[in-house]
């Protein structure tokens, strides 16, 4: 293993707690010891997404991918139409699972490095009725983070029965996020990005609608995936009873349990305010000082998690950063793959001033130009 320091978008540096949690001796899914754990991990999700008490969290084991196949699998049926917001790759590849599932998609690409203007989300809502919209809170290929609440409420105006779900892999923990208040039906992320655990855990929460809706669905789309099966466990693990329909990540739940109660202790609203003072700094830093241009197109549809920056010979950065023993990422957006470096911001990386992540990775990128 390496003592480099991770700065890519995910996964990302994660705490001394943390680390210590997923090297605790085994235990049997089954104990009560686990239920209680479980227990407070699904407690806290609640907590960290801002979701209140109604509808009901889920964490499997699996990467945020998961989140997708959850949401394709037991909230749609094959035929209905889903109105897919895209800012980059990730969405793309919400899409492209949604089609997997037999979904009928819409897709509104926003121009690069931009979001999906309201008027055009406002006139798709007016013409057709979708079942679904799914909105990626931050693209992690482009750094590019969507205004949640606007959109929220033109399809509470516009549409009402369609199901809000929301790709917040790369933003729950780190921005500003409020399930109930904003009427989501499903938010997914996982474990590896601002929960601040290794990658290995999908995170996700339903509404009360949604829970009915995938409770309702005629049949199964999917058999590890299907919320008519995993519904009853998490509601029994919440309580803090055993249950199993298949064998929970017994170290990985600790892990995300030790995580959220430090995400907790910190405050969420205060780790969301450090996770933008930290990007406002290295943001600043990289286009004043070194002249670099963002992908993101202006500060408003600037995310707070992550930096993606054009330079001119992207690998040369990532390697001269490499040597400072620093991990940086390159691109994943098509359209600009080889032109532009990923920087990531979350977790301790971003909140912990005395580890100086972002200071060491500053140099190291100036050097390295
Ligand atoms: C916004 C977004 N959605 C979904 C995913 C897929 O998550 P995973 O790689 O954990 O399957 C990622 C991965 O980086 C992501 O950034």
């Amino acid at each position: 293993m390496t003592d480099d320091i991770l700065l890519i978008p995910g996964p990302i540096v994660i705490s001394k707690n943390v680390q210590a949690a997923l090297g605790t001796p085994s235990v049997s899914h089954t104990s009560a010891e686990f239920a209680s754990t479980f227990s407070s991990a699904l407690k806290n999700v609640r907590k960290v997404f801002k979701a209140g008490d109604s509808g009901q969290p889920v964490v499997l084991a699996g990467s945020g991918t998961l989140g997708w196949d959850i949401a394709a699998s037991n909230l749609v049926q094959p035929g209905d139409k889903v109105l897919v917001l895209s800012t980059g790759f990730f969405s793309d590849s919400f899409a492209e699972c949604l089609k997997v599932y037999g979904a009928d998609v819409d897709k509104i690409t926003a121009p690069l490095g931009d979001a999906v203007p309201l008027d055009a989300i406002r006139d798709a809502l007016s013409k057709v009725s979708y079942n679904m919209i799914t909105i990626t809170h931050v693209d992690t290929s482009t750094a590019v983070l969507t205004e949640l609440e606007p959109i929220c409420k033109a399809v509470k105006e516009l549409s009402p029965e369609t199901l809000i779900v929301v790709d917040g892999v790369c933003s729950i923990g780190c921005e500003v996020f409020e399930f109930e208040k904003w009427g989501i039906d499903y938010a997914l992320t996982a474990s590896q990005k601002a929960l601040g655990v290794p990658p290995g855990l999908s995170v996700s929460m339903l509404s009360d609608r949604a829970v009915k809706v995938a409770q309702e669905r005629p049949f199964e789309s999917s058999f590890f995936a299907s919320l008519k099966r995993w519904l009853p466990i998490m509601v029994n693990y919440e309580q803090g009873k055993p249950a199993y329909f298949a064998t929970p990540a017994v170290q990985l739940v600790n892990a995300l349990d030790v995580s959220l109660r430090e995400i907790l202790d910190q405050g969420i609203d205060a780790r969301v305010a450090k996770h933008k003072q930290t990007s406002d700094w290295i943001k600043a830093k990289l286009t004043k000082e070194l002249g670099l241009k963002l992908v993101s197109v202006n500060d408003k549809v600037s995310a707070h998690g992550l930096t993606a920056a054009y330079t001119e010979n992207p690998p040369k950065v990532i390697s001269g950063v490499k040597q400072h023993g620093i991990v940086i990422a390159g691109g994943i957006h098509k359209q600009i793959k080889d032109k532009y470096i990923r920087i990531g911001h979350m977790g301790v990386s971003a909140c912990d001033d005395s580890r100086q992540d972002m200071e060491k990775c500053f140099e190291a990128i100036k050097e390295s130009l």
